[in-house]
């Protein structure tokens, strides 16, 4: 076939009682074709029989109740992001695989085992934002236009770990930028900044820092992190046998027990900075005590990713079992330019909204239902005909407004306003409609008044003033 790889799909589709075995005489021809042919197939089977599709392991919908969390998590974020000027981006899902690998770093376990990649096309879902952040930060020249850029983006990323609580296959990131700046400030104020949005959103989460140096003071560290583990080679896990090889910072976050109690004497990066790391250090802490941000120092926290160089740090729950870090991020400043860019520092951090999320849910048992300002309940065809017309203008008025659509009785009507939780209803009866009149329920106080139905955009105009007064 020349190297030319052709991809046919197969598509056997009919009653399983009547064709399936005409099906397998197809499928046992093209098998037999596949294994004396360098062709590529894939087989699609499509019964005709109702079957139960659930979505896959790790893939979660997310469903109106738990939403309306989702949106308000949304509004106190870009919100906040607003307040500290920076700008949205909004980017693809999908990008060539060599991005993750060169940005991320082949030995770590998210490009070795966990990316979602098309191997035949090269591209990969993107398993973090910052690489394709930076992608097009590089792409579209955003340093000439401003020398420093903050930048945000909030979507799904994708990565195959195992599943459990608040570890997901496709979860969602609100990722953090600033592009340009070399001030410890800016590392200061990323921290203060999710600090701040934690606060507002009444979680009490803590804040962990390190310093992972720089390609001056790293390889002096690296030596003697490894004569150190030489000597413990036999008592680590398998995987940080490895990683002592490949990514040996990495063994001082392994979380398995035994690994833990092998590194805690472990030499640590904070006393093997150079000078103008250790200043920098110094200028991260002094700018969290000014602005009054608390946070310990972990000389075990190297983080999953290899782009990090000097500040790294972590917003740690206790209230998530395994799953302990609602957000994280780093300084990565020779990044850029190892993508193709100019010279460019760069630090940001990402929060992880499944786990935030799980976090609120866990604070406010309940979720709160949306918002309806009125219910429209109309009593037999001629009020309901009404009431539909009616609701409509409310709607276009600016009002959040239900109404039954399916001719249910009084009682089942107003059942359902109190599920929505509906501020008032408006009670259409055949009677009071004849008589050019509506009872208005307001329910929390139960109070009820009646009112005049006058034209459409009078009694609106009167259900408005209700509202505001209400
Ligand atoms: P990360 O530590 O890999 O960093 O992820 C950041 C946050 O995303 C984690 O703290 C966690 O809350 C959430 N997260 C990660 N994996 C999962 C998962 N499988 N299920 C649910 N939540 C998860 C980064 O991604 C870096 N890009 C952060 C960064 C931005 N550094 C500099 N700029």
């Amino acid at each position: 076939m020349n190297g030319v790889k052709t991809h046919y799909s197969l598509l056997i589709a009919g009653k399983r009682a009547e064709s399936s075995s005409a099906g397998r005489t197809i499928l046992d021809f093209f098998l037999q074709l596949l294994l004396i042919s360098a062709v590529n197939f894939s087989f699609f089977y499509v019964e005709d029989q109702p079957v139960n599709i659930k979505a896959l392991n790790g893939f979660k919908d997310i469903l109106p109740g738990e939403v309306e969390l989702w949106q308000r998590l949304e509004a106190v974020a870009r919100d906040i992001f607003a307040r500290f000027n920076f700008s949205e981006i909004r980017l693809p899902i999908l990008e060539k695989t060599d991005l993750f690998a060169r940005a991320i770093g082949e030995a770590t376990d998210i490009v070795e085992k966990e990316m979602y990649t098309f191997v035949d096309k090269q591209v990969t879902m993107r398993p973090e934002a910052t690489a394709s952040l930076l992608r097009a930060y590089i792409e579209h020249g955003l340093h000439v236009q401003k020398p420093v850029q903050r930048l945000f983006t909030i979507g799904p990323m994708f990565r195959h770990e195992r599943p459990q609580k608040g570890r997901l296959r496709q979860f969602h990131q609100m990722d953090v930028e600033v592009l340009g700046s070399i001030s410890p400030r800016v590392d200061a104020e990323m921290m203060a900044m999710g600090a701040m949005l934690l606060n507002e959103l009444g979680l009490s989460v803590s804040l962990e820092l390190n310093s992972l140096g720089c390609p001056v003071c790293r390889p002096g560290f690296r030596a003697s992190l490894l004569a150190f583990l030489d000597d413990r080679h036999e008592a680590l896990c398998d995987d940080c046998k490895r990683r002592s090889a490949t990514n040996p910072l990495r063994v001082l976050d392994c979380k398995k027990p035994r690994c833990r109690e092998q590194v805690l004497e472990a030499p640590s990066l904070q006393d093997h900075l150079c000078a103008d790391c250790a200043d920098h250090f110094s200028g991260v802490q002094a700018g969290l005590d000014q602005l009054g941000v608390h946070y310990t120092l972990n000389k075990f926290m190297v983080r999953g990713l290899d782009y990090y160089t000097r500040t790294t740090f972590e917003f740690i729950t206790g209230d998530l079992g395994a799953q302990a870090a609602v957000g994280a991020g780093g300084r990565y400043d020779g990044l850029v330019e190892q993508l193709g860019g100019p010279s460019v520092p760069g630090i940001g951090f990402a929060l992880g909204m499944e786990r935030l999320v799980l976090l609120l849910q866990q604070k406010e048992a309940e979720a709160p239902v949306s918002g309806t300002d009125f219910y429209v309940a109309g009593i037999g065809e001629q009020s309901s005909r009404h009431a539909f017309g009616l609701t409509h203008a409310m709607r276009a008025s600016g009002m959040r407004v239900a109404m039954d659509l399916e001719g249910r009785s009084l009682k089942s009507q107003m059942k359902q306003a109190g599920k929505l939780g509906a501020a008032h209803v408006l009670i259409l009866g055949e009677n009071e409609l004849a008589a050019g009149k509506a009872v208005l329920r307001n329910m929390v106080t139960q109070e009820q008044q009646e009112i005049v139905l006058q034209d459409e955009a009078t009694t609106v105009q009167t259900l408005i003033l209700q509202l505001k007064s209400s």
